[in-house]
């Protein structure tokens, strides 16, 4: 059974991806703590729960590092209560040719968009298995499933979210716990709008004609959340617009 109140924390809730969940999430009647390192973007994220009549707090720091993560913990407890919803979305991305992508890249890249994952799995999972009741949701990338040049640092982080995923999935799946991997691909956010990538041009190359909204990766988000996704688990829900049929 599903605990009567839900309690969601959203990794990077403060733009983006994570924004559109963290207030898709608190539609669907969830209290929801959005974690990121920017106070202002979690804040405003916050704001803009409140105003549409939910509930949220914002916790700020780090998502990939193991005392910031406790703190954060402690006070989502203190002021929601369990959590048996995770949306681990918080990540960094990175363009590099891959003889020039030196071991901190490397190292930076793995911490943020595995390590974090891993660590905010391994917090937060007690409370669901006590419930005997979790979501939770990797947000990967679509570069897992196409490649990508350059990028050789962030798909491999990306793909081991992949795997990090299936594993858990079988680890939990008998005591009511789903965990599952959104791999967004050319979703318009200030990380697409900061990188190299030409959004007209490939818009015009994809089959709807056009990018990817937050809202799009929200709408799966709140759908792997439910209980009616109760039986999907270990699963790729690719929202790609069509650009990769795989
Ligand atoms: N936008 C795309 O086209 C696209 C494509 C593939 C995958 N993704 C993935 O989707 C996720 C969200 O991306 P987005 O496009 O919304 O990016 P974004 O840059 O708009 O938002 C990312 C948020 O994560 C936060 N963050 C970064 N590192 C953090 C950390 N260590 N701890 C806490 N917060 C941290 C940032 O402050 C920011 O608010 C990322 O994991 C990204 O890799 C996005």
């Amino acid at each position: 059974m599903p605990p009567e109140q839900k309690n969601a924390i959203v990794t990077g809730g403060g733009s983006g991806i994570g924004r559109a969940c963290s207030l898709q999430l608190a539609r669907d009647g969830i209290a929801v703590a959005v974690w990121d390192l920017n106070p202002e973007g979690a804040e405003e994220t916050v704001t803009m729960i409140e105003k549409e009549g939910g509930r949220g707090i914002a916790c700020v720091g780090d998502a990939a590092e193991t005392r910031k993560i406790a703190e954060s913990l402690a006070r989502t407890h203190s002021e929601l209560g369990p959590v048996t919803i995770l949306v681990n979305n918080a990540g960094i991305t990175g363009f590099c040719s891959f003889t020039e992508i030196d071991e901190d890249a490397w190292d930076r890249m793995i911490r943020v968009n595995l390590k974090g994952p891993f660590l905010c799995t391994q917090a937060v999972i007690g409370d669901m298995l006590e419930a005997g009741w979790g979501r939770i949701i990797n947000i990967s990338s679509s570069s897992t499933q196409s490649g990508a040049p350059v990028m050789a640092h962030y798909v491999a982080s990306k793909g081991g979210v992949v795997g990090f995923t299936k594993a858990l999935a079988m680890e939990y799946a008998a005591v009511g716990i789903t965990v599952n991997t959104i791999p967004p691909g050319f979703v318009d956010t200030p990380m697409l709008r900061g990188s190299p990538v030409d959004i007209e041009a490939q818009a015009a190359q994809a089959p709807m004609k056009r990018p990817g909204r937050p809202e799009d990766i929200a709408a799966a988000c709140s759908y792997l959340a439910s209980e009616a996704a109760g039986y999907v688990t270990g699963q790729t829900l690719s929202v790609n617009g069509g650009r990769y049929l795989v």
